[in-house]
């Protein structure tokens, strides 16, 4: 009964696999949840309501203009009530509906009404898969930052043989009970992450800034928080969704990232310094827009506060960890970084590479702290967070136990 008492919402859409949806749900029940189940139209045709109905316990919902189910529970009390929404099977329409945002039936509406952490089980056929136009909607479904259970390879309900197929519904219910049940090492901590670029205006349209996508930070965002911490993210400027439930303040300029964490400062017990902040700012910003008259041009910069510096060095800082990102030397400069900021911990990567730092999906870490240190390989930076989160966990509850 590892899912007790937790309400699952499982919709269903249009595919062959929506048979499959039966035995998901029965597994979730033999777990201890509690599950209400929508379904598209199209998923009608292939499994009756009634067989959903009668393993659930509830009615099953399936429109979203019905009066009669909106005094009953409603499509908003349905994603208030949910803690997890799980999509499966997700046929490529729904995957596309929810990549653009569009609201058309109960099940696309109810993936932007949800707060709660959503997982999509896609299925369909093979050459579907693969087509461009769905792996960008995966793409741009993943800077929601929802959560993939992927197909499997194998012969399909159409006699081709290809990946497409739903995964089985005991990999789904497993990959449930293994996220939902994760350690929940920092519950109660107050965490502040610092992410993305920062933009220093040299006129009303030009700026200076790096390349720094904000992933890194956002899915440590999204990883502290699955381990129980109040998040606060201070963010520059990004293209991705702000993880839900936290605390985010978004800023442009290093000063003003500054003003922010030190405005949020008050009782953080872990602060994770992993924006790429601009070090040098223009000293005069121009009132009007630079013409391009002059052959050559000359800026004067000024140099930035260090957040992570100060943070360590305050009054009761919290635990410290910062990021080094490295053309050359990694491990020199990060421990340099270490000492002279007065950091707990540092995690330092190699940027300007093939592979890993700035905007890619991927990264690789070296973490060093006072005594130690831990290579993190190459994994989807969403993986890596994690094992980042459980490092610093563990490191934070050794200086806990050390200085009482
Ligand atoms: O955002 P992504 O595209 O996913 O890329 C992730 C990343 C490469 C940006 C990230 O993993 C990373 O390395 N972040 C730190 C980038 C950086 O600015 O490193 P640095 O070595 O220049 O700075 C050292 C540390 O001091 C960092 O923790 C930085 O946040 C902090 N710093 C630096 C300057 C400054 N004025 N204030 C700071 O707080």
């Amino acid at each position: 009964m590892v899912l007790f008492q937790r309400k699952i919402l499982l919709a269903v859409t249009g595919g062959i696999a929506a048979y499959k949806a039966l035995e998901l749900l029965r597994l979730f029940k033999k777990q201890g949840a509690d599950v209400r189940v929508v379904m598209t139209k199209s998923a009608t045709a292939f499994v009756q309501p009634l067989a959903f109905q009668a393993l659930s316990g509830h009615a099953v919902h399936f429109e979203l203009l019905d009066t009669e189910a909106e005094n009953a529970m409603g499509h908003i009390e349905l994603a208030r009530w949910a803690d997890v929404f799980v999509i499966a099977p997700a046929t490529a329409n729904t995957l596309a509906k929810c990549a653009h945002g569009l609201a058309d039936d109960l099940v696309s509406t109810l993936y932007l009404a949800v707060t709660c952490p959503v997982y999509f089980a896609p299925a369909m056929n093979h050459v579907m898969w693969h087509h461009g136009a769905t792996q960008a909607n995966l793409k741009r479904l993943q800077t929601h930052g929802i959560n993939f259970i992927a197909p499997e390879s194998g012969e399909q309900a159409c006699g081709e043989i290809g990946v497409g197929r739903m995964a089985e519904p005991e990999t789904i219910c497993q990959r449930l009970i293994s996220d939902l049940t994760a350690p929940q090492g920092l519950a109660n901590l107050n965490v502040m992450i610092t992410a993305g670029a920062t933009r220093e205006p040299l006129d009303p349209v030009r700026y200076l800034t790096n390349r720094s996508s904000g992933k890194m930070g956002y899915a440590l965002a999204s990883a502290a928080q699955q381990a129980g911490a109040n998040v606060t993210l201070i963010s520059g400027v990004t293209h991705i969704q702000s993880p839900k439930h936290c605390h985010f303040v978004q800023v442009e300029t290093a000063e003003q990232m500054h003003a922010a964490v030190f405005s949020n400062l008050e009782n953080c017990d872990i602060f994770i310094g992993t924006a790429a902040v601009v070090d040098y700012r223009p000293v005069i910003c121009a009132d009007e827009k630079i013409k391009k008259n002059a052959e050559h041009i000359t800026f004067t910069l000024q140099k930035n506060p260090d957040i992570l510096a100060d943070v360590a060095a305050c009054e009761n800082a919290p635990f410290t960890v910062g990021f080094s990102a490295e053309t050359h030397n990694l491990e020199n400069y990060a421990l340099e970084k270490l000492a002279k900021k007065k950091l707990n911990m540092i995690a330092a990567n190699w940027v300007g590479r093939d592979e890993g730092g700035f905007e890619r999906d991927e990264n690789a870490l070296e973490i060093f702290w006072q005594h130690g240190r831990k290579t993190l390989a190459m994994a989807k930076k969403s993986e890596l967070a994690a094992q980042l989160i459980a490092l610093i966990t563990e490191r934070f509850n050794d200086a806990k136990k050390m200085h009482g």
